[in-house]
């Protein structure tokens, strides 16, 4: 058990050692490679190195034997340092992380894409607009209400704002992003668009509504994109006509800021659609990793387990503020566990907690009852002015 009163470096390896261990059966399993393990948590979500190359930093041999002793105590196998990481340590050798190119040749675009078309008005597509926007794209954006689709102009007006304030852009690139802006409050709207992405509720049977509605309106060979965080893809491509069309682009919030997309593909995702979305992302100056259509994708699998342990390490005692301030000295990561958990939302990260926890049924995993009572309780983060903390 964790006394109130450990160590800023025993708050983190409580909390990172297992994530490094997690992030090599990821490796162990052939789910991805080393590089989009590594640049998936550096871009993602702003770590100064993935999870492998921090783990070769380290060295594997230190992180094998601490996990070993945590295991002995606690019997959890999340604990248990997985067959890669113990040969590693028993061979001393190393993963080799971000150094790695992703294997992939240089992605080429198979279809023109040049209207692109957001559903959504959320901070995820108000963003998601942003990126295509900013990269030159004509972009038709559809909300419920004129009220939304007039939020989104604002929530970019205000971002571009920020940086001419800066020094960092000019009152003339901001009318030339917004000139690309077309709001409409009908999906009809998105006809002509050669590549849609959706950004609204996660939630299954809203999702395929509209993705059956989008294989109605939207032109043949366009691309419908999802930026689910937590639902199946496959689920989404089987209520169209055409699957082979359908992919993951998975942003991250902020997704002006965060560079990572993670390119989701299911066994029916036509080679052509996903090179092209690979050569898109590169376009608008992101970073693409590949992977397979699974719960969590690369970065939320790695991610939210540490931010549930975060949450039974605060259960245990340990104060919020001394596990945000260890984790952003020892590590060097640019948010604490809490701070980032009231940007990301607490329903939200209950949401992709639950569908973890669902799929790889390690009761490790379980969601802190923290976790579900400040939701329960309406104290969602940020954007309800408290979560953790208090805005
Ligand atoms: N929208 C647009 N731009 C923003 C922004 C926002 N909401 N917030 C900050 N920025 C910009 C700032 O203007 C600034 O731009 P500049 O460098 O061009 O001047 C830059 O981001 C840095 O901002 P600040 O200096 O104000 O603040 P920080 O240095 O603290 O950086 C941060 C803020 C980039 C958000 C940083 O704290 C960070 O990297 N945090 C980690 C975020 C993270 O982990 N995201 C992933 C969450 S998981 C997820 O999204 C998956 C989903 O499925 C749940």
């Amino acid at each position: 058990m964790t006394a109130p009163e450990t160590t800023p470096e025993q708050i983190a390896q409580t909390l990172i050692y297992p994530y490094l261990n997690h992030a090599v059966k990821f490796l162990q399993d052939e789910y991805a490679t080393a590089a989009d393990i590594d640049n998936g948590m550096r871009f993602g979500c702003g770590y100064p190195a993935g999870p492998l190359a921090y783990l070769d930093s380290v060295g594997p041999g230190m992180v094998r034997d601490a996990l070993a002793a945590r295991y002995a105590e606690t019997g959890d196998s999340l604990h248990k340092p997985v067959a890669l990481l113990d040969r590693m340590a028993d061979e001393g050798g190393t993963f080799h992380g971000n150094a790695g190119s992703s294997g992939a040749t240089v992605p080429e675009f198979k279809r023109d894409i040049t209207r692109v078309g957001v559903v959504g008005t959320g901070t995820m597509a108000s963003g998601i607009v942003q990126v295509f926007a900013q990269a030159g794209y004509d972009v038709v954006f559809v909300g419920r209400s004129q009220d939304k689709l007039d939020g989104v102009v604002g929530y970019i007006a205000k971002n571009i704002d920020r940086a001419i304030a800066k020094g960092k852009s000019t009152e003339e690139d901001k009318q030339a992003v917004l000139d690309r802006l077309a709001g409409a409050t009908e999906r009809v709207a998105l006809a002509d668009a050669d590549l849609v992405v959706e950004a609204i509720a996660e939630d299954l049977a809203i999702k395929t509504e509209l993705f059956s509605d989008l294989d109605a309106l939207v032109k043949p060979g366009a691309i419908l994109a999802t930026t689910t965080s937590s639902l199946p893809i496959a689920r989404l491509a089987a209520s169209t006509t055409r699957p082979g069309d359908v992919i993951g682009m998975h942003f991250f919030n902020p997704a002006p800021v965060m560079k990572l997309v993670e390119i989701v593909t299911t066994p029916q995702t036509e080679p052509e659609v996903d090179e092209t979305v690979r050569a898109l992302t590169a376009k608008v100056g992101k970073v693409g990793v590949s992977c397979g259509d699974r719960a969590g994708f690369i970065v939320n699998a790695l991610l939210f387990p540490y931010l549930n342990d975060a949450v039974k390490l605060a259960e245990d005692g340990v104060e919020l503020s001394r596990i945000d301030a260890a984790i952003k000295e020892q590590v060097g990561l640019p948010m604490g566990p809490f701070e980032l958990l009231d940007v990301v939302g607490n329903d939200v990260s209950l949401a992709i907690e639950k569908e973890l926890h669902a799929e790889f049924e390690e009761p490790g995993l379980a969601p802190a009852a923290t976790l579900e009572r400040k939701v329960a309780e309406g104290k969602l983060g940020r954007k309800t002015g408290e979560g953790f903390h208090t805005y």
